[in-house]
């Protein structure tokens, strides 16, 4: 899907913004987007006046006009192509929601059966491919063996390294990634643990398949619990996308060079791994390991992640854009209650999690800045409760993203849009004379 250029003609308003400065003044085009959102476009600012803005972490700026996702943090509001999540969690698969997200509509019954026998089609890496998983020692971080083997899987598909993918070519791209990645992720798990590599089981779908590689034996077939894979679908789904969040923006920014698919998502994983963005679903489970473990109060936990000569952050909790409920966080909450009811599991660290929570939305701290629990405070909690282990938390984090990051790709490369370039305010030295190395202090 591309937004037409009538629909950009259409978002642009009357009236203009006007800046001033120095006794000059000039006029900038605003657009506002189908939600009402409001943007100065500043894009002619240096030719018309010399200068740039300043907005380091970008928090103010649009670097793009995008129909995939939309997010309004002050009322805790995702949608997903239009579709509200809670909608989509409640009624539909991950796999339906990604055909969503990849290309702009829900899926016809014939499309969601070829997208889905494509998704099985692709699931097998080629056979070399499994000595690579060698390559690497045992404890390898799965996040690396994931961002490695997607641009090893490229090498095998020069077809498909292309830029200008025709129709056919993305869909059998995207579906090679989709179905691969899960794969890939299950094999780096099974390796690590000197587990037999298990293949996929054609007859399973995509969440059942996935679980079955991670936890069959050739002597026992994994059996599928359907809360554990309905679990696992919307573990899956809520991540599915969240507009320009620093992943995203990092396979824009990439493919903004015109790198392919592969390469493109591979930096998407990398962008990923940081405790901040999708590493904080492993941060959450450690800390509440080391609160169970040390046996800290909520008190105490809540009073560190307020003092600022300390480093230490509640993880799961803030957002660059929600300053309210992350509607996602609401959907794993509820998951994590029924789940843990169904398979009558007790985890003490749910406890804790729940009475953390509980404290840091009444404390004024955490008022005063709109520190709401995030995606990343319950959705470890689940995979706990469905046998995921710990370092394998991101990579589920990232086989849930991979629609978002390839529609981003797409979309970037439909609008022809430039290279990513900022430009920055220099602070260092303005001139210096070379000094030969005998004669330097
Ligand atoms: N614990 C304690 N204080 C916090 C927290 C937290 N989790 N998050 C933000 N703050 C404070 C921060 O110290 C700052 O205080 P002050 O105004 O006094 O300097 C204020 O709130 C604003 O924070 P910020 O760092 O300017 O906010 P940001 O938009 O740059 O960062 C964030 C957003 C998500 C990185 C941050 O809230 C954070 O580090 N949270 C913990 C890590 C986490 O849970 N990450 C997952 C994010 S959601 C999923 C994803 O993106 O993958």
């Amino acid at each position: 899907m591309t937004i037409a250029a009538k629909d950009i003609q259409k978002a642009l308003l009357p009236e203009k913004a006007v800046l001033s400065f120095r006794k000059k003044k000039i006029e900038l085009d605003v657009y506002q987007g189908t939600q009402k959102e409001l943007a100065i476009d500043i894009t002619k600012l240096r030719a018309k006046t010399g200068m740039i803005t300043l907005d380091p972490g970008y928090g103010n700026t649009g670097s793009a006009m995008s129909d995939i996702t939309f997010v309004n943090g002050e009322k805790g509001i995702l949608k997903f192509r239009g579709y509200r999540v809670e909608e989509l969690a409640e009624h539909s698969r991950f796999v339906e929601v990604a055909y969503l997200i990849l290309f702009g509509k829900l899926p016809n019954r014939d499309e969601y059966q070829k997208f889905s026998h494509l998704l099985e089609e692709h699931t097998a890496l080629h056979s070399s491919l499994e000595h690579h998983f060698n390559g690497f020692p045992d404890n390898a971080p799965p996040m690396a063996i994931l961002s490695a083997m997607l641009n090893a899987t490229a090498c095998y598909h020069p077809e498909l390294l292309d830029t200008e993918l025709d129709a056919q070519n993305f869909l059998t791209a995207s579906t090679k990634i989709l179905s691969k990645v899960r794969t890939i992720a299950a094999m780096s798990y099974r390796r690590s643990n000197g587990f037999p590599i298990i293949y996929p089981n054609h007859q399973l779908k995509y969440c059942a398949n996935f679980l079955h590689m991670m936890f069959s034996q050739p002597y026992r077939e994994y059996e599928v619990d359907p809360v554990v894979e309905r679990a696992l679908n919307i573990f899956f789904l809520v991540h599915a996308d969240h507009e320009q969040n620093c992943s995203a923006s990092t396979v824009r920014m990439v493919s903004s060079s015109r790198a392919n698919l592969f390469s493109s998502v591979a930096a998407g994983v990398c962008a990923l791994w940081g405790p901040l963005h999708g590493g904080a679903n492993t941060e959450v489970i450690k800390m509440l390991q080391s609160i169970y473990k040390e046996k800290k109060s909520a008190d105490a936990i809540i009073t560190m992640a307020k003092d600022k000569k300390s480093k230490f952050r509640l993880m799961g909790f803030g957002h660059r854009v929600y300053k309210n409920f992350d509607p996602r966080a609401r959907i794993l909450k509820k998951q994590v209650d029924e789940v843990y009811k169904i398979l009558k599991i007790s985890d003490p660290l749910l406890d804790i999690a729940k009475s953390l929570e509980e404290k840091a939305l009444q404390d004024e701290y955490f008022i005063e800045r709109k520190l709401y629990p995030n995606v990343d405070f319950y959705s470890g909690l689940l995979l706990r409760a469905i046998g995921i282990p710990l370092n394998m938390f991101t990579v589920m984090f990232a086989i849930g993203r991979c629609p978002g990051w390839m529609a981003h790709w797409k979309e970037l490369l439909d609008h022809n849009q430039r290279i990513v370039r900022p430009r920055q305010i220099y602070m260092g030295v303005v001139e210096r004379k070379f000094i030969p190395i005998e004669e330097r202090e």
